[in-house]
């Protein structure tokens, strides 16, 4: 048996305890004081908040801002899988199925698990941006890749 909201969002409490370690890290890794309403942190200093960047992978993995990136060719191409493109095709990429194809995420791949952007000596984990396609890939990728986890 389970509640209306827990059918609604049967994820909740996985997703409860993500924001709540993810707050913890802000807290302990950016030396927040209770008092303190605001606090301005730089790049480097975000660097260190490990898991909060695999809770953010996650969530643009599986919800990505950008869902569906498209392109037309401006002449007749052939793409790397041997595909011809007439001048008039358009090619489109959907990013919320590539964030959510087991072939590429694999283990829980339809689960946000921030774990899998850390690495097993507690480092962040990168991903090839042709894996990660969410800020785009190639000369057209993102302009504030780094500033758009901030
Ligand atoms: C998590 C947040 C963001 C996501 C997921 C995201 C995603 C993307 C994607 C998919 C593209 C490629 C669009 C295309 O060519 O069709 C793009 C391009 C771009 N983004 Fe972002 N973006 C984010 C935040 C931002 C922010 C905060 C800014 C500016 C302050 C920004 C500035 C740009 C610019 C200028 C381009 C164009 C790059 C070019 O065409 O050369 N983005 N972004």
């Amino acid at each position: 048996m389970c509640t209306a909201d827990e059918a609604d969002n049967p994820h909740e409490e996985e997703e409860e305890a993500i924001v709540r370690r993810s707050n913890i890290e802000i807290e302990t890794g950016l030396h927040l004081k209770e008092d303190k309403q605001w606090i301005f942190f730089t790049i480097e200093e975000s660097r260190k908040l490990i898991y909060l960047h695999g809770a953010l992978c996650e969530s643009l993995r599986l919800l990505p801002l950008v869902a569906l990136e498209h392109k037309d060719p401006i002449r007749p191409d052939i793409l790397p899988s041997g595909i011809y493109l007439h001048q008039n095709s358009r090619v489109i990429v959907s990013f919320y199925l590539t964030g959510r194809k087991e072939t590429v995420w694999e283990i829980d791949f339809l689960e946000s698990k921030p774990e899998r952007w850390i690495s097993p000596c507690g480092k962040i984990k990168h991903e090839s941006s042709y894996k990660f396609l969410v800020l785009n890939v190639g000369p057209r990728t993102c302009l504030v890749k780094e500033m758009a986890f901030i």
